[in-house]
């Protein structure tokens, strides 16, 4: 029997067998992509028999979530069709680096697709404003412009405009004081605050209102003094609406590395593996990654509350990932796994 929430250092086609029919709800894997010549990740392994056993595993409402690229993984694709799986939808991860800077374009993506085994439906997901658009500082400016045209006291505003377009805070009158961000960042000025808050969040307060709730009409007649002037400050309102709401995932996720934890070479990043559980699962779900590597996938199904299970070949990348998942569970006074 196989036991939850615990990574196995064993083939995956043996563990596999070991796990009851329909009983995962998802399979978020990245497997070998059988393009690097002399690298102990990249073993080739019988696909067919693979794909039969995730399809075998899978409950009927099931997701498999794929990385991939290339030859194989057109090949995968195709396989996962003719064993009857529901193509849903394709994902790029904008990795925004190269991982082969020789390659003669350089190659800052990879492609992950997503398939229900049979009647799966992908959730609807926000993802917060900066998350979002924390990248482009230009969309950020864009929105602010936008709600200053519908905002009649403008000061604080332009003080954050002034602020991220030209680095300078506004003093009192039309004198500028120009200056770094980091000292930026270390005055009073209550305009820099807000843009904290905006970038960090605020910290929680000793009193907490919970009766009210924001909706579409809430920020009509906040920012249009009535609810009946639809159309007049629409685009404004739908700024605001993203800020506070946050946006639906994007079929382009763009999403750094983990660059201070890396113990594995084709390590993904927790929070893009988190993006992607968010569309396919809830809390409670068992999500499976075959080829667990690093343990990320493992790491994002605990991070929001799912159970996992990984195989990972490798003794060595076995040993290291569950001392990496080990200091995870640490912090939440879980027992540790034995390796
Ligand atoms: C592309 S890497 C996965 C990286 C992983 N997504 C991460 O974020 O760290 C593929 C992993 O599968 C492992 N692997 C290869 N064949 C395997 C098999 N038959 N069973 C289990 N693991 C295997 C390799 O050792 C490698 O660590």
């Amino acid at each position: 029997m196989i036991e939850a929430n615990r990574i196995y250092n064993e083939d995956c086609l043996l563990g596999m067998q070991r796990i009851d029919d329909a009983s995962v709800d998802v399979i978020l894997t990245d497997p070998p992509y059988l393009y690097l010549k002399n690298q102990k990740l990249d073993r080739p392994f019988n696909e067919q028999r693979f794909f039969s056993e995730a399809k075998r595993v899978l409950k009927p409402d099931g997701f498999i979530v794929l990385f991939g690229r290339g030859t194989s993984f057109y090949r995968w694709n195709t396989m996962l069709a003719d064993l009857e799986f529901t193509f849903k939808e394709e994902i790029i991860w904008n990795k925004s680096y190269s991982s082969s800077p020789l390659m003669n374009i350089s190659r800052i993506h990879e492609t992950v697709s997503i398939h229900t085994k049979k009647n799966g439906t992908i959730n609807k997901v926000k993802i917060p404003y900066l998350e979002m658009k924390g990248h482009d500082i230009d969309a950020i400016v864009t929105d602010i412009k936008r709600l200053k045209s519908a905002l009649k006291n403008t000061k604080s505003l332009d003080a954050v405009l002034s602020f991220l377009e030209n680095n300078k805070v506004p003093m009192d009158g039309d004198n500028v004081l120009s200056t770094s961000i980091s000292s930026v960042i270390g005055t009073q000025n209550r305009c820099v605050a807000a843009m904290r808050g905006i970038q960090n969040g605020m910290n929680e307060k000793s009193i907490i209102r919970t009766d009210f709730t924001y909706s579409r009409n809430t920020f009509k007649h906040l920012l249009t003094g009535n609810n009946e002037s639809a159309g007049a400050g629409k685009r404004e309102i739908n700024v605001v609406q993203s800020m506070v709401f946050g946006y639906n995932e994007k079929s382009i996720i763009k999403q750094g590395r983990d660059h201070y934890t890396t113990i594995h070479p084709t390590q993904k990043p927790v929070r893009l593996l988190e993006r992607l559980l968010a569309l396919v699962t809830k809390e409670g779900d068992t999500v499976l990654d075959p080829f667990s590597g690093s343990a990320s996938t493992a790491i994002a199904a605990w991070n929001t509350n799912r159970n996992f299970i990984g195989f990972e070949i490798d003794k060595e990348y076995y040993n290291a990932s569950v001392e990496r998942l080990n200091k995870i569970l640490a912090t939440t006074k879980q027992q540790k796994i034995a390796i």
